[in-house]
């Protein structure tokens, strides 16, 4: 893999500037956020008022703790712009939310927000090792989810040359980096293991590819699956994070040369951790639920939201701004089996451990009596595995689930191609306990 550490010259000013200069900013810019909310968004206005708090009264940014949380449940009590905090003639672009359960939830961006989105993701794009003048196949899907024009807007303020692919059509995709040789790529984890699995179908060697880095997000991966995409591609993988609620991709990513977690870019977002049955801030540190407040969203900034986004905060190495270590999962996505917590990613690790299984996999929930019990499907790599084989490699995951997260799991290898792949974010748990 090639060296893309950056030169002092490729950074902002401000992703080198003091700790104290930082916190100096927050307080200035939280201030204002906390006053153009309490004046333009009767939301913000009667929750301050029943908490009993007013923006005068934040002194000093640990005062932030008083204010009332937001949730996802407010955005959809306020659907569709009850949140905005400017005229709508004002908003220069919405996005919004799938809405799998109940109503979409709906985000709103003025001019100047759109602005400051494409700063941080040129900024997360430079982390990554990419630089103007460089091309970036971007994957994301272009629409109402922030991904794919998140994306390109931040390629061009970058100063790079975009391919606005979008999701799916994976042999196009194949043929594009083939044809057009771009340095970067910016996709899904999930999908890009597609990707590569179309490059092997097509013949071609994916360590041959141009390709020096990926910008993967929108979904959780880890450090396994980190390596077996840059073992597989001969190129960087790098963790991109955020959400549609503070502003889409760009909110925090990590730096090539470091890979050790994602620097929040604090001059925009302001991270708490708490703890997500008391709500209770937690010191950096300690695990708990990731909750941000925007610091300079003029169209719908929020105030303390809850993520359900489960990480801690770490003190800045590569940049002085602090990290968060890759999310673990989020809250919902936890399952609990006979009182042992379970996260998708905690498979994810131990079916990559495994050098004969793909790495695909997913999740079914179901009830086995009384008690939730849970199977893994997963798939062998070569096709003409003998059913010994199969057996051991089904055995070796069981036991590998059993040692490492303590749950006795069923595991089904199935045939090469019969795990559902992404389109996007990956579908990793499919619950049949109802069935
Ligand atoms: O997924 C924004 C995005 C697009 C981020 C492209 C990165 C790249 P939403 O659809 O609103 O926005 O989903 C946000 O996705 O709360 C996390 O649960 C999850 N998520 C996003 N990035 C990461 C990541 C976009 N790097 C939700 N690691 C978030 C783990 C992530 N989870």
């Amino acid at each position: 893999m090639k060296d893309l550490s950056p030169q002092p010259s490729d950074l902002e000013p401000i992703e080198t500037a003091s700790i104290d200069e930082i916190r100096s900013l927050q307080l200035k810019r939280l201030r204002q956020t906390l006053n153009h909310v309490y004046a333009n968004v009767e939301h913000y206005r009667k929750s301050f008022d029943a908490a009993g708090v007013h923006p005068d009264d934040l002194r000093e940014l640990s005062d932030l703790s008083r204010f009332p949380f937001t949730t996802k449940g407010d955005l959809r009590a306020n659907y569709p712009f009850g949140l905005f905090a400017v005229p709508q003639a004002e908003i220069s672009r919405v996005h919004a939310s799938s809405g799998t359960t109940g109503k979409s939830t709906v985000v709103g961006y003025t001019a100047g927000d759109i602005e400051v989105w494409a700063t941080v993701v040129a900024r997360s794009l430079r982390a990554s090792g990419l630089r103007a003048g460089d091309m970036v196949h971007n994957a994301y899907g272009y629409g109402l989810f922030t991904g794919g024009l998140g994306a390109h807007y931040g390629i061009e303020k970058l100063g790079g040359t975009t391919v606005p692919m979008g999701g799916g059509q994976t042999e196009k995709q194949v043929e594009l980096i083939t044809d057009f040789q771009p340095k970067g790529i910016m996709v899904t984890p999930s999908y890009m293991l597609n990707i590569l699995e179309a490059f092997i179908k097509a013949g071609r060697d994916p360590r041959e590819t141009s390709l020096q880095v990926g910008v993967f997000g929108a979904e959780p991966w880890t450090h396994a699956m980190r390596l077996e995409v840059e073992q597989a591609f001969d190129m960087h993988a790098v963790d991109i994070y955020g959400l549609s609620e503070i502003i889409g991709p760009g909110v925090a990513n990590e730096c090539v040369e470091t890979k050790d977690g994602l620097h929040v870019w604090e001059d925009h977002f302001y991270p708490e951790i708490i703890d997500p049955e008391t709500g209770e801030v937690l010191p950096d540190g300690e695990e708990g639920e990731l909750v941000f407040t925007t610091l300079t969203k003029e169209a719908m900034p929020m105030i303390r939201y809850r993520t359900h986004d489960l990480t801690r905060l770490m003190p800045g190495t590569a940049r002085t701004m602090r990290r968060m270590e890759k999310i673990t999962g989020r809250s919902d996505d936890m399952m609990i089996l006979r009182g042992v917590n379970v996260f998708p990613t905690q498979i994810e690790e131990q079916v990559l451990k495994v050098p004969a299984l793909a790495p695909y996999f997913q999740i079914e929930r179901y009830k086995s009596g009384p008690m939730d019990a849970m199977r893994i499907l997963v798939e062998p790599k070569a096709a003409n595995m003998g059913a010994e084989a199969l057996g051991q490699h089904r055995a070796e995951l069981e036991q590998r689930i059993k040692q490492m997260i303590g749950i006795s799991t069923d595991v089904v290898v199935g045939e090469v191609g019969s795990v559902p792949r992404s389109q996007g974010k990956a579908v990793r748990v499919v619950d049949r306990r109802c069935e």
